[in-house]
C-alpha cells in the first residue's frame, strides 16, 4: 500500500489501537495527526512515528467537542494540505450494569464515542466535500455493540450507533466518493485488561510472549498491531468502493458482520391484535428469536487460560 498522497486523523492514537493504526498509516507513506486527550502520550506517539522516518504531528484534544473534531481537521489542512482519511479510535469505558449505572457514566461514554464520532465524521465530511476527491470515514464499533454485553449499557449503545452511522452516512457520502465504514476490533489494550478473562493475555504480550494460538484463533484476540493492516486497506485506493460495512478485525480473523434485517414476518388482515399475536408467537415467530451476546468458545485448559469465558470478551 503506497499512501504518500493521503492526509490521516486517528483520534484516540495515544496507545493501544490507535497508535497502531497511526504507526501502519504513517508506515504506508500517509502524513498523521495523532490525537489524544492525553499530551504525554499524544507526543510520544508522534515523536515515535517521526523517529521511525514518518510524517506525524500530535494534536491534543478531547475527542467530542465540535471545536476538538474541527481543531484536528484544521491540523491536518494547516500541517498537510488537505484531508483524506479520518479514523474515529477514541474512547472510554465506564462499566456498570444498568442499575448502577450513573448519568456521568453514561454521559461520559457517549460524549467521547457516539458524539465524538459525530463531530469527527462532520468535521471531516465538510472538508472532504469542498476538496472533492473523496474520502475515508473509518469508524470504530465493538462486539459489545454488535451483540450487547453484560455491564455495559452505555458503551453497547453508543457502538452499536456507530454502525447506524454507518449505515447512513455511507448513503449520504456515496455521491461525494467517500466511503464510511466500521472496524469491530478485539486487541490486547489497556482497555481489554479490565476484563478478568482477558488480562493475562495482554500482561503476557507486554512482557514479550505470544498469544497462544486458539485465543487469536477462536476468541480473534491478539495484539493491536494485528488491527492495524485494515485501517491501512480501508485508507488506500485499493479499498475504493468498499463502502456501509462493519468489518470484524482481530488475531488471525479477518470477518464481515451482516447488518440487521427483518428474519420471519406474519400478515394478518387489517392488523395485529394482541389476542392474535399470542395465538401466533409460538408457530410463527418463536422459533426465530434471536440470540443476544457473544458466545464465546471455551479455551483449552492451561496456566494461562486461568477462567472459561463466562461474560463475553472483548469491549
Ligand atoms: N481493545 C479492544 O479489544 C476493543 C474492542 C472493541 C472496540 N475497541 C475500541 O477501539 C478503540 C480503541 O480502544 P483501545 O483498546 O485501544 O483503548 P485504549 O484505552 O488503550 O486507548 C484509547 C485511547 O483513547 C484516548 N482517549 C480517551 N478519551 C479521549 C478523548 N475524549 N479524546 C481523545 N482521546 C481520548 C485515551 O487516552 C487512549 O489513549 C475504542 O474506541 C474502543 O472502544 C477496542
Amino acid at each position: 500500500m503506497d499512501l504518500h498522497e493521503k492526509v490521516a486523523v486517528v483520534t484516540g492514537s495515544g496507545r493501544g489501537l490507535g497508535l497502531a493504526y497511526a504507526k501502519g498509516l504513517a508506515a504506508a507513506g500517509a502524513a498523521v495527526v495523532v490525537n489524544d486527550v492525553d499530551a504525554a502520550t499524544a507526543e510520544a506517539a508522534a515523536k515515535e512515528i517521526t523517529d521511525a522516518g514518518g510524517r506525524a504531528v500530535a494534536e491534543v484534544a478531547a475527542v467530542g467537542a465540535t471545536e476538538a473534531a474541527e481543531a484536528l481537521v484544521g491540523r491536518a489542512v494547516a500541517e498537510f494540505g488537505r484531508l483524506d482519511v479520518m479514523v474515529t479510535n477514541a474512547g472510554v469505558l465506564r462499566d456498570k450494569v444498568l442499575w448502577k449505572m450513573t448519568d456521568d457514566d453514561f454521559d461520559t461514554v457517549v460524549q467521547v464515542h457516539l458524539k465524538g464520532t459525530f463531530t469527527c465524521a462532520r468535521a471531516a465530511a465538510v472538508r472532504f466535500r469542498e476538496q472533492g476527491e473523496g474520502g475515508r470515514l473509518i469508524l470504530v464499533g465493538s462486539p459489545a455493540g454488535q451483540r450487547g454485553n453484560f455491564g455495559q449499557t452505555n458503551y453497547s449503545a453508543a457502538k452499536a450507533g456507530i454502525i447506524g452511522f454507518v449505515r447512513t452516512w455511507a448513503m449520504e457520502l456515496a455521491r461525494n466518493n467517500v466511503t464510511v465504514n466500521a472496524l469491530v476490533p478485539v486487541a490486547a489494550t489497556a482497555m481489554t485488561e479490565t476484563i478478568p478473562f482477558l488480562a493475562p493475555y495482554v500482561q503476557a504480550l507486554r512482557a514479550g510472549e505470544p498469544i497462544p494460538p486458539f485465543i487469536r484463533r477462536a476468541l480473534a484476540f491478539g495484539s493491536p498491531e494485528d488491527a492495524a493492516g485494515l485501517v491501512t486497506f480501508l485508507a488506500s485506493d485499493a479499498s475504493a468502493g468498499i463502502t456501509g460495512q462493519a468489518i470484524g478485525i482481530g488475531g488471525d480473523r479477518l470477518s464481515l458482520w451482516t447488518h440487521p434485517v427483518q428474519t420471519v414476518a406474519g400478515y394478518a388482515e387489517g392488523g395485529w391484535s394482541a389476542d392474535a399475536i399470542a395465538d401466533a408467537w409460538p408457530t410463527i415467530f418463536a422459533a426465530h428469536e434471536q440470540s443476544v451476546g457473544e458466545k464465546l468458545p471455551q479455551p483449552p485448559a492451561s496456566p494461562a487460560s486461568p477462567a472459561s469465558p463466562a461474560s463475553p470478551a472483548a469491549s
